[in-house]
């Protein structure tokens, strides 16, 4: 059981950074006047994709974590950050439903949507550092 938070994240985490590929190429195409074009669909699949796998693998977290040490937050950063994460994924994915339910031209919300996005990314690239650290010095024995 405890074995299985990290694997799921990493498998979150490598769907989000596509997700921002293809964001990014949005993003060139609108600000910096690239001509690539923007898979649409796929951006939003795989971005609610990976946006609620991460949410409920921090709350799955948080609850092996309360079962293995009963306490909440043990770990520290890793916790505090990962619980900070879940609430900015819960704004880039409410942020990108705004944009799917009425399609027109924005500037504002899009740049808010990526920039949040972007902020998750690297927060979530250091989340597999310090989680990688927590499961060497916390779950040896389990
Ligand atoms: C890991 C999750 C996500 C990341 C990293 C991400 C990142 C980005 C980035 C970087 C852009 C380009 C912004 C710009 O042009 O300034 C973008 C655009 C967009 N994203 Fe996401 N996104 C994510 C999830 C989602 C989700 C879940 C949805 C919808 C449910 C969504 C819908 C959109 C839409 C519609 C646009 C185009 C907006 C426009 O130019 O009008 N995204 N995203
Ligand atoms: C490859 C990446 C990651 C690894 C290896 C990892 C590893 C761990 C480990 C070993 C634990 C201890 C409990 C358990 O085993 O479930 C944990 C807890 C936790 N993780 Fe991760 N994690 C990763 C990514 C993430 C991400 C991306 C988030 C948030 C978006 C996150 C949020 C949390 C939270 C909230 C806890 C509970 C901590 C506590 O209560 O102190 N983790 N993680």
């Amino acid at each position: 059981m405890m074995d299985l938070h990290g694997p799921w994240q990493a498998l979150g985490i490598m769907i989000g950074l596509y997700t921002f590929f293809l964001g990014w190429s949005r993003f060139t195409a609108q600000h910096l006047g690239s001509g690539r074009a923007f898979k649409f669909k796929r951006h939003v699949f795989f971005g609610q994709a990976a946006c609620l796998m991460l949410i409920a693998g921090a709350m799955g977290g948080l609850i092996l974590a309360r079962i293995a040490w009963r306490g909440w937050l043990i770990t520290g950063l890793h916790g505090y950050l990962g619980v900070g994460l879940a609430f900015i994924l819960a704004l880039v994915f409410t942020t990108g439903k705004m944009m799917t339910k009425k399609l027109k031209k924005r500037k504002a919300l899009p740049l808010l949507h990526g920039s949040l996005g972007f902020l998750a990314m690297l927060g979530c690239l250091a989340q597999a550092v310090s989680g990688w650290q927590v499961s060497q010095d916390f779950l040896a024995g389990f």
